[in-house]
């Protein structure tokens, strides 16, 4: 008995180490913060509560995997292992004083220092969305 108790325990190390390895999970951890701080501008084209049509700000739409994974004008966002060339971590470490900055100031939730980190070690582990597509029932511009 106590042997099988042992190799569950290394068993069960394992795979926790398994998990620290591919880094944080984009829907639950990822997710919720660029959704609240990012989705409001870079969205599919919509029509707002005024009637206008509202485009994705520099083409960047980021509720689903695929354009997420596009970018935008200047191409991709995101480069998996790379965090220094991914435009989209590394435009909300900019001076706020930066025309560059993102969100743009005052217009939503700044990333805290801790989901900086975050999404860092998320893109350092390979930028995998897990099962994470998009959510198609959403109303997204309430997101
Ligand atoms: C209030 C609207 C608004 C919000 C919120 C916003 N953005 Fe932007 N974003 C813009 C505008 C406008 C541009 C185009 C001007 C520019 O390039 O600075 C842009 C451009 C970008 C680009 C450049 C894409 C390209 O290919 O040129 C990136 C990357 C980006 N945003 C990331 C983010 C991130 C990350 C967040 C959330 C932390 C965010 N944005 C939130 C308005 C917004």
């Amino acid at each position: 008995m106590r042997i099988h108790i042992a190799t569950i325990a290394i068993a069960g190390l394992a795979l926790a180490g398994a998990a620290r390895a591919e880094g944080p999970d984009f829907e639950k951890e990822i997710w919720p913060f660029v959704k609240n701080s990012c989705v409001k501008c870079h969205q599919p084209p919509h029509k707002d509560e005024r009637g206008r049509t509202r485009k994705p700000k520099a083409d960047l739409v980021i509720t689903n995997k695929a354009d997420f994974l596009k970018g935008g004008e200047d191409g991709e966002v995101i480069k998996a292992g790379n965090p220094k060339e991914s435009s989209f971590l590394q435009r909300t470490l900019l001076d706020m004083s930066s025309d560059d900055h993102m969100p743009p100031e005052g217009k939503a939730d700044e990333w805290t220092d801790e989901q900086k980190k975050l999404f860092e070690a998320w893109i350092q582990a390979g930028a995998d969305f897990g099962k994470w597509e998009r959510d198609p029932e959403v109303d997204l511009k309430d997101e």
